[in-house]
């Protein structure tokens, strides 16, 4: 394996892409403390995932009860954790070389996917039984430019993950950086639909407002706790791509 720095675009990377989680050359960090921000994360979204459901099939089980569980489940847990597993101090990935932290950060946004996927099929299935017309609510709508945004974003994934065989068309640094910014897009867009989803007429009939403004601040305080990170390594390398340019 040539590890020189023609070969790996490592000649092109900034001072902090050469220390990058993607770069080859870097071996796991053991003694980066535990990142409290992941752990605040998981949990928030493992006590959201117990309100839905226990509100999907408190009453009985129907196919709509799928819907807000799997999509929960696909856009809370696995995508997070999917996020999670680039950012240092991870419980579950601290240890990992970054091979096998990007192996685990691809694999569980497929299985993320086909989860969205399933929740996506159900819902679409259950509207069509029922006869009723689709996208359009808000949250459909944004719903179906979630799923889109997705698809997308998985696909540009695969550049990702082979942006050192892209280099000549793109450096490997901006083909991340696209990614890295359509993913936390892609992720905002989901989480805009999933609070959407709580002005429903199916979520405001028998839910009292608390349990709806502590959904919000779970749903809310995942978010920021997932994406502050990798907001925040855009912008160092941006300044770092700038500085090098001026
Ligand atoms: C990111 C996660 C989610 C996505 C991408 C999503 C997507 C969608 C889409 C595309 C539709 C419309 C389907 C059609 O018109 O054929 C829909 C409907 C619906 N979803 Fe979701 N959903 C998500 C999460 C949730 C959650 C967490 C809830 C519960 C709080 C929920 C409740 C509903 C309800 C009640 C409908 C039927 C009424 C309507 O069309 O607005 N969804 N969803």
């Amino acid at each position: 394996m040539d590890l020189g720095g023609e070969d790996t675009g490592v000649a092109e990377m900034g001072p902090s892409d050469r220390k990058s989680e993607t770069s080859r050359l870097v071996a796991p960090n053991t003694e980066t403390s535990p990142s409290y921000l992941n752990i605040l994360s998981n949990i928030c979204g493992l006590v959201f995932l117990g309100i839905i459901l226990y509100c999907c099939f408190k009453d009985d089980v129907t196919l709509f009860s799928f819907h807000p569980t799997l999509m929960t489940l696909g856009w809370m847990l696995f995508m997070t954790s999917a996020m999670h597993a680039l950012t240092p101090g991870d419980l579950a990935t601290g240890w990992m070389p970054i091979r096998l932290k990007s192996a685990r950060h691809w694999i569980l946004q497929v299985i993320a996917g086909t989860i969205i996927l399933t929740g996506f099929i159900v819902i679409v299935t259950n509207k069509f039984i029922n006869s009723a017309y689709h996208f359009t609510s808000y949250h459909g709508k944004f719903g179906l430019a979630s799923f889109i945004f997705l698809l997308m974003t998985m696909l540009g994934g695969l550049g990702a993950l082979n942006s050192l065989k892209l280099k000549h068309y793109l450096p490997p640094i901006y083909t991340k950086l696209i990614h890295t910014s359509a993913g936390l897009l892609t992720f905002c867009l989901g989480v805009t639909t999933i609070l959407l989803g709580f002005f429903s007429n199916w979520w405001k009939k028998d839910n009292p407002q608390w349990l709806t403004i502590l959904c919000f601040v779970l749903v809310l305080m995942s978010m920021i706790a997932t994406t502050l990170r990798p907001i925040l390594k855009i912008y160092i390398r941006l300044r770092e791509r700038l500085d090098i340019q001026n």
